[in-house]
């Protein structure tokens, strides 16, 4: 069985759709900068290993990074998966695990990297915002796109309705990305995401027009 280890933030919502998920994998940790981040509690009630690795204990990035590196090593994982995690990470962390840690980004990178995304794109006036799941490299919310799923932006939407559409969306493709990689469907090859096998490629590509189908199993669409 592979294991994951998932970094995060705060609420945990994207985790939550992880564990859900029934992934073909061992969720062997979910490690935190804040001990505060109510998915702590849930990885616990749900007899995994959540642990702090707190960003004020630490003089500066570095040393902050090489302590999260080592916990998240000591849990040999297969897989990486910062889902909230807002902790901007060093070269050497981002090396270390390189081609195997993802990230979500709440929108349709490379517009609007950063935070406040769905306010940015309200004021700019986009008719399209979306999510985005992509490699982690050492150039914050860039690297090789996996999955993207796209979402109107309605008149009279707000933040708040405009982000709640956007993470549903999140909860369907992150679960899908990690299923990828772990079923080797998805690899990153020379800064590219080569997809492998029967995957049909539209499947890492969700539109306005497919929102009313049912929450993605995390399968592969066939053609
Ligand atoms: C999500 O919108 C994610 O895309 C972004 O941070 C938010 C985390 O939400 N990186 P949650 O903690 O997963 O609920």
């Amino acid at each position: 069985m592979k294991r994951i280890v998932v970094l995060i933030s705060g609420r945990g919502s994207n985790m939550r759709a992880l564990f859900e998920a029934k992934l073909p994998a061992t969720i062997a940790a979910v490690i935190s900068n804040n001990p505060a981040a109510a998915g702590l509690e849930y990885a616990r009630r749900h007899n995994v290993e959540a642990r702090v690795v707190n960003h004020r204990d630490f003089p500066d990035r570095s040393s902050f990074d090489a302590a999260l590196a080592a916990e998240v090593a000591s849990f040999t994982p297969d897989l990486v998966v910062l889902a909230g995690f807002m902790r901007i990470l060093t070269e050497t962390f981002v090396t270390r695990f390189a081609g195997r840690m993802l990230n979500i980004h709440p929108s349709l990178l490379p517009a609007f990297t950063g935070v406040n995304t769905h306010q940015r794109a309200l004021d700019e006036g986009v008719r399209l915002h979306g999510c985005t799941v992509h490699f982690v490299t050492a150039t914050l919310d860039h690297g090789p796109i996996v999955i993207q799923a796209a979402v109107p932006v309605l008149p009279g939407d707000d933040e708040a309705t405009l982000a709640a559409r956007v993470l549903e969306q999140e909860h369907r493709i992150y679960p899908t990305a990690v299923r990828w990689l772990l079923e080797d469907k998805v690899s990153l090859e020379q800064g590219r995401v080569k997809f492998h096998g029967a995957l049909c490629f539209p499947a890492a590509v969700i539109s306005p027009a497919e929102q009313d189908k049912g929450p993605r199993t995390g399968q592969a669409r066939e053609v």
